[in-house]
């Protein structure tokens, strides 16, 4: 959340905000005060800070702390008043350290406020009682992080969601896939820091945060390795764009024509993330065929040709090994099929070709279209939308044209055509 946002956005802050005040003073009757109190609630407001102020982000924005840890212990030991209060100086500390703007300052602290605070609402409600941690306690406890889950997540959601326009569901699954692995792990860890904190006071949970700091280094090591991992293939996509005059930068404009088609078709976001790196490097496989015969300008012989479209198949064998994409290389594999079926390799026909694939296919031809080649120039984006138009049926899904031509003309697609056959007039 950089800039001033959209209206809609602003609406949804001031929602959020007002929420979590109303919960606060809700919350603060039912509370006792004593000194004892402040010195447990400055102790693990410092370990919160602490904890936030060493994110990790995730792939589509969003971050992962060990700060729930925390959290989790606070409400067992204290209960939702102070929890919620923890989480609130937490933030607080770590956006002005961050010099986060107001608005993203004040959503992050109320919405962690709300996730906190309903979480610890949700133990009380359940039966969870403070200090004394049993196994009935573990029920509520649950609950309370399955509680936690569900406003934080919602909340992340539904303002990336407003924000950036893409789909709620999409964005939500997307985070819930990284959210979940790591609230699976912080939730038995704020557990035993409870009970740790029963038994030994502040040394022993200062002790263990130790381990704590481990198991954040190898969830960021892995978010790391994942993303050098893709980012050094992409930059191996976007040199062997650059040997060539006619097609630097294809892959990068192919992935962003592949990813507006795929949010045009409201896909879910961690699809429309897999369809983005497969677009960029869709033509990997081209690395096995010889520079001589990609940049040669005249004429190709049959046989050559032939060595020219086993480059799916080789992009395919090269990615097939990476871990996290590797189960949509087919996406690849298949980006020169033909939706009438004669197209390369397997003559896959219709919507038998994989969705991903079908976008790809007209993005990366439309980029085709709209580029200067050495045996053409390029044509206009009106007239590249013409062409595939034409090719609707043939070479690409019908139903993913129609998608295309309104998303890149702005219009629906009948107007669309009366816009053209006007505009064909109008130069007569
Ligand atoms: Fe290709």
């Amino acid at each position: 959340m950089n800039g001033s946002p959209p209206a809609i956005v602003k609406i949804y802050i001031i929602v959020t905000v007002t929420s979590a005040i109303v919960l606060l003073f809700l919350l603060i009757p039912s509370f006792q005060i004593n000194s004892e109190m402040i010195k447990e609630f400055l102790f693990f407001s410092v370990l919160a800070i602490f904890a936030d102020s060493m994110p990790v982000s995730l792939p589509r924005g969003g971050r992962v702390t060990v700060t729930e840890a925390v959290a989790f212990a606070s409400i067992v030991l204290f209960g939702p008043t102070i929890s919620a209060f923890v989480m609130l100086a937490a933030n607080i500390a770590s956006e002005i350290i961050s010099k986060s703007k107001i608005h993203r300052l004040a959503f992050n602290c109320a919405q962690f406020v709300l996730a906190t605070g309903t979480a610890g609402l949700v133990y009380q409600y359940l039966g969870g009682s403070r200090y004394n941690i049993s196994l009935e306690n573990v029920l509520p406890y649950i609950g309370a992080t399955f509680a936690y889950l569900a406003v934080n997540g919602t909340a992340f959601s539904l303002i990336m969601s407003l924000e950036f326009n893409i789909s709620l569901y999409g964005i939500w699954l997307t985070n819930m896939r990284w959210a979940i692995p790591n609230l699976i792990m912080l939730a038995p860890l704020g557990l035993l820091m409870a009970k740790t904190y029963t038994y030994t006071g502040p040394m022993g949970v200062i002790l263990f945060f130790a381990p704590l700091l481990l198991a954040r280094y190898i969830f960021k090591s892995y978010m790391d390795t994942r993303e050098v991992y893709i980012n050094t293939l992409e930059a191996l996509a976007g040199a062997l764009d650059a040997k060539d005059r006619y097609t630097r930068g294809h892959s990068d404009r192919v992935a962003n024509y592949a990813v507006e088609l795929a949010r045009q078709l409201r896909l879910r976001e961690d699809q429309v993330e897999a369809i983005q790196h497969m677009a960029f490097l869709h033509d990997i496989g081209k690395i096995g065929i010889s520079d001589e015969l990609l940049t040669r300008v005249g004429r190709l012989a049959d046989n050559e040709f032939d060595k020219i479209k086993l480059h799916p198949v080789i992009g395919e064998h090269i990615l097939k090994d990476l871990n996290y994409l590797g189960s949509f290389t087919h996406f690849v594999r298949n980006h020169h099929e033909k939706y009438d079926g004669s197209g390369y390799p397997d003559g896959l026909k219709g919507k038998v070709i994989p969705l991903g694939a079908r976008i790809i296919t007209l993005a990366d031809s439309f980029d085709a279209m709209t580029s200067d080649r050495s045996y053409r120039s390029k044509m206009t984006p009106e007239e590249a939308l013409e062409e595939v138009r034409n090719c609707s049926g043939t070479h690409f899904d019908p139903e993913l044209v129609e998608a295309f031509v309104l998303l890149r003309s702005g219009k629906p697609t009948e107007e669309y055509r009366a816009f053209l056959e006007a505009a064909s007039v109008a130069e007569k």
